[in-house]
């Protein structure tokens, strides 16, 4: 099994000291760090994009795991790469040519992932599944830190890692969304391996949050 791994999303950072909350992220010996864009159409907000991944690039050698909450996303692959992205991920509800969008991410050498909303069935994956490097389940509806984690998502982790493991496929499953100390360890449990966490990270001592969750997680 994939190693656990903690994804802080700076949505829920203190933009006015940025740079150094990502320092924190990295002190603390994480790899990746977790990237919202919102388009203010997909999801009902907005919040930042290519400029700040670029100038926080300069500053920074996390694994940048930019998650597009956005309509028609190919439009800005390469825009995303250029400006630091080391893996992107879709919705797939966003996406009219899915599997033409990955080969897009694909191509511009980055990481693929698509992403699905809650009430997305994982079906709509047969087809894609074994060109992903990661997974995302939204595990709240998107467009908004702080929110709670949807019940109903721990069946759904649970019947994506079965049914991935009959395919013989050991894609990371990410978790976005109401993910705490509380509860991280339920949901690595029912197979998820990459967890975003936005608020329990950022609000709040960096160095301690990062600490409870991977204790929770051991
Ligand atoms: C929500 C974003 C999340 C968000 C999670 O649409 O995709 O990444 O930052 O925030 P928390 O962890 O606070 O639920
Ligand atoms: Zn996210």
């Amino acid at each position: 099994m994939n190693q656990f791994k903690l994804a802080p999303s700076i949505l829920s950072a203190d933009f006015n000291k940025l740079g150094e909350e990502i320092r924190a992220v990295e002190n603390s010996g994480l790899e990746l760090l977790h990237i919202d864009v919102m388009d203010g159409n997909f999801v009902p907000s907005i919040s930042y994009g290519m400029p700040v991944i670029k100038s926080i690039r300069n500053e920074s050698d996390l694994f940048f795991d930019v998650h597009l909450m956005i309509e028609d996303p190919g439009r800005y692959i390469s825009d995303f790469v250029n400006a630091g992205a080391n893996g992107i991920t879709v919705h797939a509800e966003a996406c009219t040519h899915l599997n033409r969008v990955i080969g897009q991410i694909k191509e511009a050498g980055v990481k693929a992932a698509v992403a699905l909303n809650p009430a997305t069935p994982i079906d709509v994956l047969r087809y894609v599944e074994e060109d992903l490097d990661m997974i995302l389940l939204m595990t709240v509806n998107p467009g908004f830190g702080g929110q709670k984690f949807i019940p109903q998502s721990m069946q759904k982790i649970r019947e994506l890692r079965a049914h991935l493991s009959e395919r013989g496929l050991s894609t990371d499953i990410q978790v976005d969304g109401g993910i705490k100390a509380e509860n991280i360890r339920e949901v690595a449990d029912a197979g998820a391996t990459i967890f975003v966490a936005g608020s329990s990270v950022f609000h709040g001592d960096i160095a301690k949050n990062i600490k409870a969750l991977q204790d929770a997680l051991r």
